[in-house]
């Protein structure tokens, strides 16, 4: 299957498609997703199969909106309310505890469904058009880099997917996803909706144990299990500090095709490097893209500028360590 306009011709095959059972893939405002019915545990196995994913990793539910989520959940806190009222649609999941009618293969299992409303005009058209909750994880195969663009989907995952092309995502990242079941909310992965801005509606939050880790600057080296290498690109990702650093690095990999993303303007003579944005909305919009871009180049090993250590670059931070391979 080609990668097709977001035509409303094209919605309504696609949502027909996912009555049916079949798998499409479309853009959210974070990543493109591979979606699927997510009350039909066959629909569901396809994703699964096709993204090579383990069937312990539970998927994200896409809804219209707060009332159609509610249909999914037993509980619907009054924070789950105030975040829906600030965020949504948006890049923010809640955690909940889901009703029977969600099957245990969206879930892995777990008692709990992950729900968003997504603010994509075309993810909109399509769950109007399906009239479905639909699952959707991210468009690529376990481990690789979220796709951003129509064209990552297909080199990903093959071009009998059926893709609706809505452009480029602008948000760039995955969403933030809360888990609202404990009386404390526990962030599980940082996004592009900050801790700040949810603690700013509902209070204090916490991190989970091992985000904890990842973000933090004082993350034990020695320790690098607790980062899942994820969201990687095919070429070695490897954090700099400053233009020391990447100097001695550059020399150490001489023999390599090497790639850079720096934020400061350094005096660099690199194969290839890239001037990232300063403002994290847009560094976020543009790093898978960049990341995509540099493995289809080959490059080998890719140099990363480390970020700024505040909230509102949990989600970037998070990504670029679960691509980075560990160095010690
Ligand atoms: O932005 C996004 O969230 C994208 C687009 C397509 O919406 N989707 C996405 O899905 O990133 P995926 O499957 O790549 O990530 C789902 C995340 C995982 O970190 C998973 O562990 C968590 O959500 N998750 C899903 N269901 C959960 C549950 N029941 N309990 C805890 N975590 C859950
Ligand atoms: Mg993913």
């Amino acid at each position: 299957m080609p990668i097709l306009p977001a035509t409303p011709e094209n919605i309504q095959r696609a949502a027909q498609l996912l009555r049916n059972g079949g798998l499409v893939a479309f853009p959210t405002e974070t990543v493109y997703g591979l979606g699927a019915n997510a009350l039909n545990s066959e629909a569901v196995a396809k994703i699964f199969a096709t993204k090579e994913r383990p069937s312990f990793n539970p998927l994200i539910v896409h809804v219209l909106n707060a009332e159609k989520a509610r249909e999914l959940v037993t509980t619907w806190p009054q924070n789950a309310q105030f975040l829906a009222d600030a965020f949504w649609p948006g890049a923010l999941t809640f955690v909940l505890p889901k009703r029977d009618t969600i099957p245990d293969s969206v879930t892995a299992g777990l008692p709990n469904v992950a729900v968003r409303a997504p603010s994509n005009k075309i993810a909109r058209a399509l769950l109007d058009a399906a009239a479905l909750p639909i699952a959707a994880p991210s468009a690529n195969k376990f481990t690789q880099t979220s796709p951003t663009l129509a064209s990552h989907v297909a080199t990903s995952l093959g071009d009998e997917i059926f893709v609706l092309d809505g452009g480029s995502c602008e948000v760039g990242i995955e969403s933030t996803v809360l888990d609202l079941t404990q009386n404390v909310p526990i962030l599980l992965r940082p996004g592009s909706v900050s801790r700040a801005q949810i603690e700013e509606i509902i209070g204090a939050i916490r991190w989970r144990k091992e985000i904890e880790y990842s973000i933090s600057d004082e993350t034990p080296r020695s320790s690098p299990g607790m980062i899942e290498r994820h969201y990687a690109p095919r070429a070695t990702l490897i954090a700099f500090d400053d233009e020391r650093e990447l100097a001695t690095l550059i020399e150490q990999f001489s023999d390599a095709k090497i790639g850079a993303l720096c934020l400061t303007l350094f005096d660099k003579k690199l194969v290839r490097a890239v001037q990232m944005p300063t403002s994290v909305d847009e560094y976020a919009r543009e790093i898978y893209r960049i990341l995509h871009d540099l493995d289809g180049e080959n490059c080998d090993v890719i140099f990363v500028e480390n970020v700024p250590s505040n909230y509102a670059w949990d989600g970037v931070r998070d990504r670029l360590k679960r691509a980075s391979t560990p160095t010690k």
